[in-house]
């Protein structure tokens, strides 16, 4: 009797602690976002309407040193959410745990955990740490209802989880880090449907908390293919980038997503490709002379990075962008096809002598390093790094034999990039490796620091 009493009571409690458990779950994440000396922020997202309280330890003692909750909206569409913990240890590991309420439930449940680690502070101290980062561009996951009919574009995904095995510093998504379709990009919904999810595919779990994630934007998670400054809903793309990215900063006054991010001596300048950029189709030239109209970052970044690499003094100065810089052989858009401000930079770089300058690019669905040669200066270079998961686009025409390529840098296959910066100061050398869903390096490039200063 007292069994055939309990056995509803049981059942009851198994039932209320299963919708509890289905409620209070992550959607997505916890991904690591910006990390330096004593701050980290970490991303997750929720169903909206439920609670996400983040709890910090540290990993040598267990004790609690940061907490902080966050409720969403009921009404809201999608609930991301990024925690800012402050006030942490230099070089110091910390555990944390994400603990979800869902809608009308009580009791939190655990619903992710990770760890991280932040920044030594090495200036005036010793020399910069060696240390590795991982990039990649062009990132897509099929969803048939609406992709184009026939081969699916995007591919093999299980690239994220040879990721996640590496002990990279951070990873820096180089644009076109989801696609928005047709059925996207045309509402405001859309773009914030997109975002999500593609955020929430389970194969992208365990990568997302690995390292810190950084990001700019291309076209495809701009807008729709080419999408440029007239695209009617950038404000709303605006919105769903820097809620779905945890970057330290995005342009100025509610404009744009550029900034700089520094990794022990190196700089990163990551630039906004699309808020301000002039048409592609608009003519390079007027009259034979280059058209002023036509501009890829525009008058304001552009007087933005010139003042950021005045003040850097790293070794490597890596221009992030999400088009090819340097290429003259490319049938697609280029730097170079927007001239007054391709020959403004290069002025620029000449009459402040600049070190140091790399461009760091994606979008081109295959990976290679472009050489520029400059007169009486140190040559400059495009490290292009492309598809993660979409389409493969094989080189063509002009573009098969080109002569600005690096010799045995062409690699027409899913992969991503490994950059690692090492050696003495004053001899720092960066290693580029161009990396095979399966880990196999496909492609390789070195230089050294003294080899991208005048003479
Ligand atoms: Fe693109």
């Amino acid at each position: 009797m007292v069994r055939f009493r309990l056995f509803p009571s049981i059942f009851a409690f198994l039932l209320l602690f299963l919708i509890n458990a289905a409620q209070a779950q992550l959607v997505s994440g916890p991904m690591l976002g910006h990390t330096e000396l004593r701050t980290a922020k970490i991303w997750v997202e929720l169903v909206p309407g439920s609670t996400a309280t983040l709890v910090v330890k540290s990993t040598k003692d267990g004790k609690e040193v940061f907490k902080t909750s966050e409720t969403t909206g009921k009404s809201s569409w999608y609930a991301p959410v990024t925690f800012d913990v402050v006030g942490l240890d230099m070089n110091t590991s910390y555990d944390y745990e994400v603990l979800v309420t869902g809608v009308g439930e009580k009791k939190p449940v655990v619903a992710g955990k990770g760890t991280f680690t932040t920044s030594e502070l090495w200036q005036w101290r010793k020399p910069a740490p060696d240390f590795s980062f991982l990039a990649g561009s062009c990132a897509y996951f099929n969803e048939p209802q609406y992709d184009r009919p026939g081969k699916p574009y995007g591919g093999d995904s299980s690239i994220f989880e040879t990721m996640a095995k590496e002990k990279a510093g951070f990873m820096l998504w180089l644009g076109d880090n989801w696609y928005l379709r047709e059925p996207d990009y045309f509402s405001k919904w859309g773009i914030w449907y997109r975002a999500h999810r593609d955020r929430s595919m389970p194969i992208l779990k365990d990568f997302l908390k690995a390292m810190p994630q950084y990001a700019i934007w291309d076209d495809h998670d701009y807008g729709s293919n080419d999408a440029d400054k007239s695209f009617s809903l950038k404000e709303e793309s605006r919105k769903v980038f820097t809620n779905y990215w945890a970057n330290a900063a995005y342009g100025f006054n509610g404009e744009g997503i550029y900034s700089r991010m520094s990794q022990n001596d190196c700089d990163f300048f990551l630039m906004d490709d699309r808020t301000y950029r002039s048409s592609d189709d608009m003519t390079p030239t007027v009259y034979g002379k280059p058209n002023p109209n036509k501009r890829m970052w525009g008058p304001t970044q552009m007087e933005w990075l010139k003042n950021a690499l005045l003040n850097s003094k790293a070794p490597f100065k890596f221009i992030v962008t999400g088009s090819q810089t340097l290429n003259p052989a490319s049938p697609f858009d280029c730097l170079q096809d927007y001239p007054v401000e391709f020959e403004e930079l290069m002025a620029f770089l000449d009459a402040e002598n600049i070190s140091g300058v790399v461009f760091l690019t994606g979008d081109r669905h295959h990976s290679e390093v472009i050489k520029y040669a400059r007169k009486d200066k140190y040559p400059l270079f495009d490290i292009t790094s492309s598809p993660l998961t979409s389409g493969i686009g094989r080189v063509f025409g002009t573009e098969k034999d080109n002569p600005a390529r690096i010799a045995n840098t062409l690699v027409e296959a899913q992969n991503y990039t490994r950059i690692t910066i090492s050696g003495k100061t004053g001899e720092r050398i960066m290693k580029v490796e161009f990396v095979s869903i399966k880990g196999e390096v496909m492609g390789t490039w070195s230089i050294s620091e003294k080899e991208l200063k005048n003479k």
